[in-house]
């Protein structure tokens, strides 16, 4: 049977120079991004400053937009940041933790930045509660949603686990929270673009995500979701001159806020970073969530296959409804035998607790997963 989506491949030169399995960390760049960094290139060499009231200002808000379909948001609804980090400071900012509802609630699973990151708020009176999960793969669900409580502010969650690619229970967890008066930041960051999405439908406060891994839209492009009825009601404490309703007017006064998603921004644009990501989120709806989804599922099942009769170890679940698009698989040395994968040009990666990540994407044939397993299976074999 003919895969439409290989037609892509040549549009990722990557992907015809080795077995490129890593969209979960770095996705492949598109060739047209190439384009649009010479299209900002131009922009600055023959408009010069007046670039930024011929599109550059606007950049946030246009390439936010573009990503309407995949997020499942309505337009206006995204601000533009330079990673996720500092978008979920700037939500932490909006927030005291003075009072009785001081706590952040999440998982141990979560990306180690929020721990870093709200750990930072301690100084503001913020209580970090951190829910210990059984094993690397999945969240203890009854044990997260027990702290949630009338004491919580915020609970970051991410919609897919980057260790195992297991799909958390968003809509349990936001229920809970919205029934505590809770906010939940839904990090989308190991969905988008692999995973549908509905975030309105599904309630989230706040969805929180970045360009680098299945959006194939490079670094310097994080999202910043917030919803509709609750954005223009916050008052975020990290703000600068962009986040200004009168920006231009340069007063030296107190902020007044610009209406959202504006009032989220802090000061000048990444301009090159959104100009690069625009060829990804371009592609990605081009070809839509679902048939990349439903290719994605067709290949982890096939890598996750060959992994059990290897008689590998698989940290990813196995119901098609829970997984994302990685297969984590935990052979002996991980470490040692993801190096010599991609000494052999089988670009994969590691992370300790879990196992060895492979991310099939649509650019990806079923031969590059058989050559990949077989790559394993051999130099697991001349290990032992
Ligand atoms: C789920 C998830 N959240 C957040 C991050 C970190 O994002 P950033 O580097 O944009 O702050 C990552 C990066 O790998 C991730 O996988």
């Amino acid at each position: 049977m003919k895969d439409p989506l290989l037609a892509w491949r040549k549009e990722f030169p990557i992907v015809e120079t080795c077995t490129y399995l890593v969209s979960h960390s770095l996705g492949a760049m598109p060739r047209k991004a190439a384009g649009y960094l010479q299209q900002f290139a131009d922009e600055w060499s023959s408009r010069g400053v007046r670039a930024w009231h011929e599109g550059w200002w606007e950049i946030g808000r246009t390439t936010g937009d573009l990503l309407v379909p995949v997020l499942g948001v309505d337009a206006g609804t995204i601000s533009m940041h330079q990673n996720v980090t500092v978008a979920m400071a700037i939500i932490a900012s909006c927030h005291r933790f003075d009072g009785p509802r001081n706590r952040i609630v999440m998982t141990d699973l979560e990306f180690p930045s929020n721990i870093y990151l709200f750990g930072g708020f301690r100084r503001y009176g913020a209580e970090i509660v951190l829910v210990k999960s059984p094993d690397a793969m999945r969240t203890d669900l009854p044990a997260l949603l027990d702290a949630i409580d009338e004491r919580t502010a915020l609970v970051p969650l991410s919609y897919v686990l980057f260790k195992s690619a297991y799909i958390q229970d968003a809509a349990a967890v936001i229920e809970k929270a919205h029934r505590v008066g809770a906010q939940v930041i839904l990090d989308v960051y190991q969905a988008a673009g692999t995973v549908p999405l509905e975030i309105a439908a599904l309630g989230a406060d706040f969805a929180v995500g970045g360009s680098v891994k299945w959006l194939c839209g490079g670094p310097g492009a994080g999202y910043l979701y917030v919803r509709p009825d609750l954005a223009n009601t916050l008052e975020p404490g990290t703000v600068g001159w962009a986040a200004h309703a009168h920006p231009f007017e340069f007063e030296a006064a107190a902020i007044e806020y610009a209406d959202a998603p504006e009032r989220f921004q802090s000061g000048t644009p990444n301009v090159p970073s959104l100009y690069s990501a625009r060829a990804g989120y371009e592609i990605v709806r081009e070809i839509g969530v679902p048939a990349i989804r439903q290719k994605s599922l067709r290949l982890t099942r096939r890598l996750m296959d060959r992994a059990k009769a290897a008689g590998f170890r698989v940290n990813t679940p196995d119901a098609d409804a829970q997984r994302g698009g990685s297969v984590i698989i935990d052979v002996p040395n991980g470490q040692a035998v993801a190096d010599e994968l991609i000494r052999r040009e089988v670009i994969v990666d590691y992370r300790p607790g879990a196992g060895i990540r492979m991310a099939p994407h649509f650019y990806n044939s079923t031969e590059e997963i058989e050559h990949a397993m077989d790559v394993l299976a051999e130099i697991c074999q001349s290990h032992t």
